[in-house]
This record gives structure tokens, C-alpha cells and sequence, in this order.
């Protein structure tokens, strides 16, 4: 099976990554670049990107929801720590899609008669020591007006091992290798607050992600 899965597991949250789909949720990159993993040895550097969700339909949670839940109710977060957490979420006021947009640059260039624009993108990137950090990316709407914020785990490739127990140091991906990683609080909190920085609605929905999980 190679799909993504969180459980409670030998007294730790375990979240079960696909490494060798470049299209799904979870893929390795290095230096900003997808990395094709069954074909390239891993190296210390590689970040495994999770485009993290926390919510399904009818506020069933997903992702993040199941892994603060899991926190949660093993006591690795206190209910305490997440109702200060929501009270200090409530207080937001400004939100990085609204703040900030995706700014067109001209240069001197020309490629045959056309000129040469770039893109400059706003990301806020939170660093968490090790490695790891949060990333919220603008980007434009599809097919709407206005910006949207994305957001991303970086997992260092070093911090995470295959369901088999190996290091994926030195070696390529197996046939739909699943790697296991263990979240400490740290980033759990960091994930949240970049949801809820994000944007309005996102903030939204992450308070109803920690409303669910303390009134089940
Ligand atoms: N909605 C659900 N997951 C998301 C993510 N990772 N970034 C932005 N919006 C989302």
C-alpha cells in the first residue's frame, strides 16, 4: 500500500509517508526540485514536502487534525495548551494572502521579441532547528481573483526511516516505499500557526480543526 497513513503507534504518533509518487502530497525534493527517488540515491539535505491537509468534509479531520488529535489525547498537548492556542489564533487580524501578493518584475531581457518578467512570491518560512521548517507559499486562485496561501511540511530525508527500519541515506526509493516520521509538538503548533496565519478561512477551519478535537 502506498498511501499516507497516521496512527498511534509504540507510544508515538506515526505518520507513514509515500516517498516514490512525485505527484502526491508527499515527494522528496532537493534544492527546490522534485527528486525522482526510485532512480536517485538519497542524500543528507533531501526534504520530503507534505502538502498537509486538516480537514474533511462534514468536520471529519484529516492530516494534521488526526495528528493533533492524537497529541492530544495521549498527552502530548494538554487541552490547556490548546484552548490558549485557540484564544491566541481568535486574535489574528491580518492574514498573508491579503497582506501580500505576487509582484511582476521587468528585466532588460528579451527571449526572441518578447520581454523578459519575472515573478516575485512571498513565502513565509518558519525554522524549527534540524532541518525542518513550515513554508506558506502564495500563489494565484484558480479560476478566481485574489491570492491563496499553500502550505508545506519539509521533513529532512535524515529524521525519517522506512517502515523496514532502514535509513534512506545512500540509496534509492524501493517500489512504493512508505517511510515512517514522528512529529514532536514543535512542529505540530508550528503547522497550526501557519494554517491559521495564512489566511481568514484557513484560520477558520483550524479553529474548528482544535474546537472538534476538544469537544468531540
Ligand atoms: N487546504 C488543505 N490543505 C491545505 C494546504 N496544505 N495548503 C493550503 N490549503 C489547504
Amino acid at each position: 500500500m502506498s498511501t499516507l497513513n497516521i496512527s498511534w503507534n509504540a507510544n508515538s504518533i506515526k505518520c507513514y509517508l509515500p516517498i516514490t509518487l512525485p505527484t502526491s502530497k508527499t515527494r522528496v525534493k532537493r534544492n527546490g526540485n522534485p527528486v525522482a527517488t526510485r532512480k536517485t540515491s538519497l542524500r543528507k539535505g533531501d526534504t520530503i514536502e507534505w502538502q498537509i491537509s486538516y480537514l474533511k468534509e462534514h468536520k471529519e479531520l484529516s492530516e494534521l487534525g488526526d495528528i493533533t488529535k492524537l497529541a492530544y489525547e495521549n498527552g502530548i498537548i494538554s487541552g490547556y495548551q490548546l484552548k490558549c492556542f485557540l484564544n491566541e489564533l481568535r486574535d489574528y487580524k491580518e492574514f498573508f494572502d491579503e497582506k501580500y501578493g505576487i509582484k511582476k518584475i521587468l528585466t532588460d531581457e528579451l527571449f526572441y521579441d518578447f520581454k523578459v518578467l519575472s515573478e516575485k512570491t512571498p513565502i513565509l518560512n518558519k525554522y524549527l532547528g534540524d532541518g525542518y521548517y513550515v513554508s506558506v507559499v502564495l500563489r494565484y486562485k484558480q479560476r478566481a481573483v485574489g491570492y491563496q496561501s499553500m502550505i508545506y511540511i519539509y521533513i529532512p530525508i535524515e529524521e525519517v526511516i522506512s517502515e523496514d527500519g532502514t535509513s534512506l541515506i545512500g540509496r534509492t526509493a524501493r517500489v512504493k516505499e512508505i517511510v515512517v516520521w514522528n512529529p514532536s509538538k514543535e512542529i505540530i503548533f508550528a503547522t497550526l500557526k501557519a494554517f491559521a496565519v495564512a489566511s481568514k478561512k484557513h484560520n477558520d477551519d483550524i479553529q474548528k480543526v482544535i474546537s472538534i478535537i476538544l469537544n468531540p
